[in-house]
C-alpha cells in the first residue's frame, strides 16, 4: 500500500498572508487603505512579529501591498504582473474530426449585437479615423473613377492593391510581385482558398492548440480532420511535436499564426521560424501562415514572415501568406490576400469559380490608402492604444477574477486569453454574462477536441469606456458566483 500523500508544507508567513489577501479581496481591507500594523496583525493573528513581517514583505513582493516610509503597508490592487502565464498547452496527440457546434454561429450573431459590450469579439473600434479616410476615398473613387469602380475586377484582384501588397510585405521580409497575389474576401477565404488548393477530404492538418475557431470551421467544412500541437503562450507551437508529427507523415498541411497569435498573443521567435520554413521543405509538407495580426505586434519592427526565411522563388515556395485589413482597418472592408507560392493557379482559379472575384471598390481605396502613407500612419497610432488597453484589461481581470486565474501576456493584437480555476464552465459564464448585457468567447470554441472549457478569450481592441471597464468587475462577480454555488 502506498503512503498516504503528504499535503506540501505551506509556510506559515504565506498562510498568513493568504488570510490578508482574502481580507482585501473580500473588501475588509479596501484597495488604498492601511493594512493593520506589524504588531496589530502579529496580536490578531497570534503570530511572531517576525513571521508578520515576513507574511508583509511575502505580499509586497506580490504587489498586494506596499510600504510607506513611517506609514506602515498599503493595500495595493492586483496586477497583471502578479498573475501567473498559463502554461504550454498538451492537447490529445491523435488526429480527430472538428465539429463545429451552434456556439459558433450563435457567438458570431451574439458579437456585434447593439447594447452588448462586445469582449467575446475580435475586432478592434479604435480605427475610426482611418474608416472614415477609406470611406472618403471610396467615395471620391465612386464619383470619378464610376465604370471601374463598377466592374468586375480580375480574379486576382485589382493591380493597384496587388502592389502594394507586395511593397508591404517588403517590411516582413518577402520579395514579392504583384503576380504572387490573390485578392480575397477576407482573409478566412485566403485561407480557406489555400488549404483546399493542398489537401484532399479526409486529410489531416495540424494546428496551434488552441486556434482561432475560423479556421477549425474551415478544416470542418472542406472535411478535413485536425491534429493540435502543443502551443506555448508566448513562443507558439512546439517545434519537436511537429517534427515527430511531420517524420510520421501524419499531416498533409499546417496552418499556423505565427505573429500575434489568436487568441494567445504568441509570437514565434525568429530561430523557430527558420526551423520550421527547413521542417516543412524537408517534409515537402505546405504551410499556411496566418498574418492577420502581423502588422499589430507591440515591437516596433513587425516580426518577419516566416516565408521570408524561404530562399527559394516566390513560384515555387510551400509558405503560403495569408492576411488582410480586417483586424487593422476594418472587417467590413472584406479585403484579405493571400500568396499562395507554388499554389498560385490553383488558388486564383478557386476564387473565381467560387465568387469571380472581390469588391472592386474597396480594393482600389485601400490601394490609395496604403499608397499616401495612411494605414501605417494609423498602424503606428493603433498598435499603441491596443498595447495600453490590453494593459489595462490584464490589470483588471488581476483585480477582480479569482486568485488561481491565469492570462496570457500578448505581444500584439488586442486579445487576452484568461485561464480560469480548473472546472468554471465558460459556456456556462457565457450565458450568465450575456444575460448581463457583455459578450465573451468561451474557450471551447478554440479546439477541435473540446478543451479549454475553463478558458474565456478577452477582446481589449474595444473603443475603451466605463462600460468596458466595468464590464470586467461585474464578470469578476458572475465568477464567484459560480464558484460559490
Ligand atoms: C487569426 C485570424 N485569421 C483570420 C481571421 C478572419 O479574418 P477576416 O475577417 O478577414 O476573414 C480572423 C478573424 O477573427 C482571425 O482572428
Amino acid at each position: 500500500m502506498n503512503p498516504p500523500e503528504s499535503k506540501p508544507q505551506v509556510p506559515l508567513y504565506e498562510e498568513v498572508a493568504n488570510k490578508v489577501v482574502e481580507m482585501i479581496d473580500s473588501g475588509t481591507l479596501p484597495i488604498g487603505s492601511r493594512a493593520p500594523s506589524v504588531r496589530a496583525l502579529a496580536k490578531q493573528m497570534k503570530i511572531s512579529v517576525s513571521t508578520a513581517v515576513a507574511a508583509y514583505r511575502f505580499l509586497e513582493d506580490h504587489g498586494r501591498l506596499q510600504p510607506r516610509p513611517q506609514s506602515g503597508f498599503y493595500v495595493r490592487a492586483a496586477s497583471r504582473e502578479n498573475v501567473e502565464e498559463p502554461e504550454m498547452s498538451r492537447p490529445p496527440e491523435t488526429v480527430s474530426d472538428v465539429t463545429v457546434g451552434d456556439l459558433r454561429l450563435l457567438l458570431l450573431t451574439e458579437f456585434g449585437q447593439p447594447g452588448t459590450i462586445g469582449l467575446g469579439a475580435s475586432s478592434g473600434a479604435v480605427s475610426d479615423w482611418s474608416i472614415k479616410t477609406v470611406h472618403a476615398l471610396m467615395s471620391s473613387i465612386s464619383r470619378t473613377q464610376p465604370l471601374l469602380s463598377a466592374s468586375y475586377p480580375p480574379p486576382a484582384g485589382m493591380s493597384t492593391l496587388r502592389r502594394q501588397v507586395a511593397r508591404w510585405y517588403m517590411r516582413a521580409g518577402c520579395k514579392l510581385t504583384p503576380d504572387d497575389v490573390v485578392i480575397t474576401s477576407g482573409a478566412l477565404e485566403a485561407i480557406h482558398l489555400c488549404l483546399r488548393a493542398v489537401t484532399q477530404p479526409g486529410d489531416a492538418v495540424a494546428i496551434e492548440s488552441p486556434t482561432y475557431w475560423g479556421i477549425l470551421q474551415t478544416i470542418e467544412m472542406l472535411g478535413l480532420k485536425a491534429l493540435e500541437i502543443p502551443t506555448h503562450p508566448r513562443t507558439g507551437p512546439s517545434l519537436d511535436a511537429l517534427e515527430v508529427v511531420l517524420g510520421q507523415n501524419l499531416v498533409k498541411s499546417i496552418v499556423l499564426i505565427p505573429s500575434a497569435h489568436n487568441p494567445l498573443g504568441s509570437i514565434m521567435p525568429e530561430d523557430s521560424r527558420r526551423q520550421l520554413v527547413a521542417m516543412v521543405k524537408k517534409a515537402n509538407v505546405p504551410l499556411i501562415e496566418d498574418e492577420i495580426y502581423a502588422d499589430l505586434t507591440f515591437e516596433t519592427t513587425r516580426p518577419r514572415a516566416c516565408r521570408s526565411y524561404d530562399s527559394s522563388p516566390s513560384a515555387s515556395s510551400n509558405v503560403m501568406i495569408c492576411g488582410g485589413v480586417s483586424k487593422t482597418v476594418a472587417p467590413s472592408l472584406r479585403i484579405g490576400w493571400c500568396m499562395p507560392g507554388r499554389w498560385i493557379k490553383e488558388v486564383t482559379g478557386a476564387k473565381a469559380w467560387l465568387n469571380i472575384a472581390s469588391p472592386t471598390l474597396p480594393q482600389l481605396a485601400l490601394a490609395q490608402f496604403m499608397d499616401e502613407g495612411g494605414y501605417d500612419r494609423h498602424l503606428r497610432k493603433v498598435t499603441s492604444i491596443y498595447r495600453r488597453q490590453v494593459e489595462r484589461m490584464s490589470d483588471l481581470v488581476a483585480e477582480h477574477f479569482p486568485r488561481e486565474t491565469r492570462i496570457t501576456r500578448p505581444q500584439g493584437g488586442f486579445l487576452l486569453w484568461v485561464e480560469l480555476p480548473e472546472g468554471l464552465d465558460s459556456v456556462k459564464l457565457h450565458d450568465r454574462a450575456i444575460k448581463n448585457g457583455i459578450s465573451i468567447c468561451p474557450g471551447v470554441v478554440f479546439s477541435a477536441t473540446g478543451k479549454y472549457r475553463n478558458c474565456i478569450r478577452i477582446n481589449c481592441g474595444l473603443l475603451w469606456s466605463a462600460a468596458v471597464e466595468q464590464a470586467i468587475p461585474t464578470l469578476g462577480k458572475l465568477i464567484a458566483e459560480m464558484t460559490d454555488s
